[in-house]
């Protein structure tokens, strides 16, 4: 567990790690300062690096800067609109209540059963791919996320190519499949955004196959696996303070203000990575150019400097201004989506089940990965 989840602080807001060979930033100011600063700060972190043939790098819209990074954002930032998600609501309500109409009353796991496959089978209609494949992406996802380990820039040349390589195999069957469906949609379109990128046009060329692919491939795990981790968190969170799960259970207007509270309180996507294009200075210390940053924004979104009783659940605090979905140019394209989901799937929880809690003889389990911050399974009683 992190140690800002046990109510740890660190000593300083940043600091280099020696072991690690990057720097930690902890604190809510400095982490927008950095995110406001696409000059200074790249996310282009692939150049720190190895080359490795085959890597999730081109198109990746994460890792690319400004300019080439808004061509690519505004090829699919429409599907992403609050307007046209906002329509997406009959469907995601309509989804939640069949996903838990299969419930049966004794065994409701709230992960297997609803907060992996509706984030899923969402992303997967927005892309035009079959959402019945689904089991098969949560084989390859969890095989891209199940290392443990603190990822270190001071491994050897050797074991860090080799991880790479590892990291590239993990990922390969998802690409081939989205290889597959894209080649499908350039001999005949077909409705949905992975078409959209393989007969779109960036300064007149199209996008090459990798780049289609492997933006297709950010979706579709962007897409699912932080909103898994929303909908499982929200209900642990609430569980864990009963005063608070009463006050949302009594006044549904606040479950909007719930899931903010969440994305602070146990914020999925706990780290993003940038590297100093130059020497900057960060919170009063000198960081040399070409540096590894890590930006624990589960740690900022529990900074006292920022917020009161930062350790405390309270869904009422306002304002909130969690970095849960990053800050700046990068700013999560798909929160209008995952805030509906969260929402909607929150009241629908509510409404179906009264007395919702967590089972004392079937404790959760938690993502393995000390970049996420998320249950992995979260058994429910619900008479
Ligand atoms: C970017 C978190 C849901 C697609 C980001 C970033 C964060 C984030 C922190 C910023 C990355 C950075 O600055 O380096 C989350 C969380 C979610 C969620 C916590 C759910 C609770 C979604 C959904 C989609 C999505 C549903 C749908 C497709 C993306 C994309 C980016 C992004 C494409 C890259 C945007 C860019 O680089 O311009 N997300 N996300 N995310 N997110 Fe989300």
């Amino acid at each position: 567990q992190q140690p800002w989840l046990r109510g740890e602080r660190p000593e300083h807001v940043v600091a280099y790690d020696e072991q690690l060979g990057f720097w930690n930033v902890h604190g809510h100011q400095e982490i927008v300062e950095v995110l406001g600063d696409w000059g200074r700060y790249s996310s282009d972190v692939t150049r720190l690096f190895p080359p490795t043939e085959g890597a999730l790098t081109e198109g990746n819209i994460i890792q690319l800067d400004p300019p080439e990074h808004q061509k690519l954002r505004r090829l699919v930032s429409h599907a992403f609109t609050p307007k046209v998600v906002a329509d997406l609501e009959h469907r995601i309500t309509e989804l939640t209540g069949e996903l838990l109409d299969d419930v049966t009353g004794d065994d409701f796991e709230l992960v297997r059963d609803l907060a992996y496959p509706l984030p899923v089978i969402v992303i997967a209609e927005l892309l035009g791919v079959p959402s019945g494949d689904r089991d098969l992406f949560k084989v390859w996802v969890d095989r891209m996320f199940e290392s443990t380990n603190q990822f270190s820039l001071k491994d050897d040349e050797a074991k860090l190519r080799q991880e790479l390589r590892d990291s590239v195999e993990a990922t390969r069957p998802l690409l081939d499949y989205l290889g597959e469906h894209a080649a499908h949609c350039r001999r005949a379109p077909r409705p949905g955004l992975l078409n959209d990128l393989v007969h779109a046009e960036v300064d007149g060329e199209r996008l090459t196959d990798a780049q289609v692919v492997n933006f297709a491939a950010v979706l579709l795990v962007a897409g699912h696996l932080t909103t898994t981790m929303l909908l499982g968190n929200t209900v642990l969170a609430l569980d864990a303070h009963p005063d608070q799960f009463a006050k949302v259970r009594r006044d549904r207007a606040l479950v909007p203000a719930a899931i903010e509270e969440s994305l602070r309180f146990l914020t999925p996507f706990a780290a993003l990575a940038r590297v100093t294009n130059e020497p900057v200075t960060l919170g009063g210390v000198g960081i040399p150019g070409n540096q590894l940053v890590m930006l624990w924004i589960g740690a900022a979104n529990r900074d006292p400097r920022r917020f009161a009783n930062p350790d405390v659940l309270d869904i009422t605090r306002d304002p909130n201004p969690h970095l849960g979905f990053g800050r700046g140019v990068h700013f999560c394209l798909g929160a209008p989506l995952a805030r509906l989901e969260g929402r909607l799937a929150l009241d629908v929880l509510l409404d179906r089940f009264p007395r919702l809690r967590t089972d004392p003889d079937r404790p959760p389990t938690f993502l393995p990965s000390p970049n996420l911050t998320g249950v992995q399974s979260l058994p429910l009683l619900t008479d």
